[in-house]
């Protein structure tokens, strides 16, 4: 018997070998960790049970009979993050360079299918070069496979890639279709085609950094949700974002008790609005002073800045937050804010989290490379998410709602649950000088009567009882107690129920 114990032991040891010594110094050279370092550092400890540890490729071509490796350079199952189940796929680099075989992504394809099944959520941490050279169109096969389980599980389980070495080819569409995509700085790249296709194609010269590195996607193209300095901090910021998340669905986010009051006023907000209604103040203050124990995980916070967008908790509970940044071109809707804050409106939605709306917006960003853009189609994305969005919706107006974008940003006519303002607000059409020069044109060459009327018009626009005066807000709010004010609305919503009206599945502007 023992014997066979033994074995059992030694083909593990070869299977947890991956691609072998040698090439696990290379990856440690790289700066890297290795597909099992990394699942160790981002589960519970002991907690890992291993799928498929025995599966091998089925290529014959190009010698592939003869190079087998257990496991086929991905390592799969399930484990735990703070004692919630969550499922996990790694791909191993040190084997094939991680690449994709058609039993390769059978490995994956199971543990997704499990995830949905059991309502888990799936992490996959990518280091690999794409599609199996050698398996051709099994390979491609494979690719398709997972995607199709990425968009069945679209909404249904959170889906969490960690971007950790090469990314390219079909690698990168299946992160493209999950929540939340995170990369490591340096380290890590994410592209279609490298820079040796894009020098043949479009004989332009590009390093893989430039192309695809974690600070072009967390900062230019939006593609990541986050960059972090090595795979620790990575694994460790994925670990605190999933303990901010529902499971599936079909559960609640986890409550956490909290030793912040919920009640704690903070005299410090009541001066937070600059006396001069153009000058910026940090939003992110407003929002760690709100939050439970100033807890904030922001998604994308290097990108479309104008726009804040993260997870947090008051009172124990998980929410949403969507916030202007008049810090960043004065907190304007422009395409890059609009896509950033409707992706992550519609994920809360999804998964039912409560959304909190702080805002001081000047209006949609004018201009021909905007409109050009398509900032029509954009901008419709936000308004849309926040209008088909039934989970509870809390909003808070501090200074500026101007123009359409006061309509966007979850007001009441977009089935905004509770409404308040700061007496600080100006709800309006647009701001007052702009406004007088369009209806007072006459008046042109004239500043002082301009500067009269400009002075009537704030006097009578730039606050927010108008707004209340129609019931359009709430109430008006002292700015000191509005994590009291905001806690207790948020808990008035617990049990709200709202539906949309039946349909096989609405048509959002893409
Ligand atoms: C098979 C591969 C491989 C691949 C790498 N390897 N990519 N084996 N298929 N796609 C193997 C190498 O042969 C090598 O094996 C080991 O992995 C490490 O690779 P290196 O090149 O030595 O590593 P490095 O210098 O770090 O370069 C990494 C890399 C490079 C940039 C990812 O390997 C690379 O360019 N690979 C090919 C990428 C590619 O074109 N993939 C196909 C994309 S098309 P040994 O035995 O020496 O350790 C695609 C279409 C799918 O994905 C579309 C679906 C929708």
């Amino acid at each position: 018997m023992q014997h066979i114990l033994d074995e059992l032991a030694r083909r593990r040891a070869q299977a947890k070998l991956g691609g072998g010594e040698r090439r696990i110094a290379a990856q440690h050279a790289k700066g890297k960790l290795t597909a099992r370092e990394r699942i160790d550092l981002l589960l519970d400890e002991d907690s890992f049970e291993e799928f498929d540890m025995f599966v091998e490729h089925r290529a014959h071509e190009f010698g592939m009979a003869d190079q087998k490796v257990p496991g086929d350079g991905v390592v799969t199952g399930w484990g735990t993050i703070n004692g919630r189940t969550v499922y996990v796929f790694s791909k191993d680099f040190t084997v094939f360079g991680g690449s994709l075989s058609g039993a390769h992504a059978a490995k994956i394809v199971k543990v997704q299918r499990m995830a949905a099944k059991v309502g888990a959520p799936v992490i996959g941490l990518f280091d690999a070069g794409g599609a199996r050279i050698q398996e051709g169109v099994d390979s491609l096969a494979g690719y398709a496979d997972i995607f199709m389980e990425n968009v069945l599980s679209s909404g249904v389980i959170p889906q969490i890639s960690v971007i950790m070495g090469p990314c390219a080819g079909g690698d990168v569409y299946s992160p493209a279709m999950t929540d939340f995509i995170f990369m490591v700085k340096d380290t890590s790249y994410m592209y279609v085609t490298g820079p040796d296709v894009v020098k043949t194609v479009t004989n332009e010269t590009v390093t893989h950094e430039d192309l695809g590195g974690a600070r072009v996607h967390a900062q230019k193209s939006g593609v990541a949700d986050g960059a972090f300095e090595n795979d620790l901090e990575a694994l460790v910021q994925v670990r605190r974002l999933v303990d901010f998340l529902p499971s599936s669905n079909r559960e609640e986010a986890p409550a956490r008790a909290s030793f912040d009051n919920p009640n704690r006023e903070e005299p410090s907000l009541d001066t937070l609005i600059p006396t001069n209604a153009n000058k910026p103040y940090d939003m992110k203050e407003l929002i760690l002073k709100i939050v439970d124990e100033a807890d904030f995980f922001e998604i994308s916070s290097e990108y479309a800045k104008n726009i804040i967008t993260g997870f947090a908790r008051i009172d124990g509970e998980t929410i949403g937050v969507v916030a202007n940044q008049p810090q960043v071109l004065a907190g304007v809707l422009d395409i890059d804010a609009s896509r950033k804050a409707a992706r992550f409106v519609r994920f809360c939605d999804a998964f039912s989290i409560p959304i909190l709306t702080l805002v001081d917006v000047p209006g949609f960003m004018p201009g021909t490379k905007q409109e050009y853009g398509g900032l029509i189609k954009h901008g419709a994305k936000l308004l849309f998410a926040y209008a088909e969005a039934t989970v509870p919706k809390v909003t808070l107006i501090t200074r500026k709602a101007y123009g359409g974008a006061y309509d966007v940003m979850s007001s009441k006519h977009l089935r905004g649950d509770i409404n308040y303002a700061w007496p600080t607000a100006e709800i309006a059409v647009m701001g007052a000088k702009g406004a007088v020069e369009i209806i007072f044109r006459a008046d042109a060459k004239d500043p002082e009567a301009l500067a009269q009327r400009e002075a009537e018009y704030k006097a009578q626009f730039a606050n927010p009882f108008v707004a209340a005066s129609r019931g359009y807000i709430d109430d008006v709010i002292m700015p000191h107690g509005s994590r009291r004010r905001i806690a207790r609305a948020f808990k008035s919503l617990k049990t709200k129920e709202l539906s949309n009206p039946w349909k096989k599945h609405d048509n959002i502007p893409l």
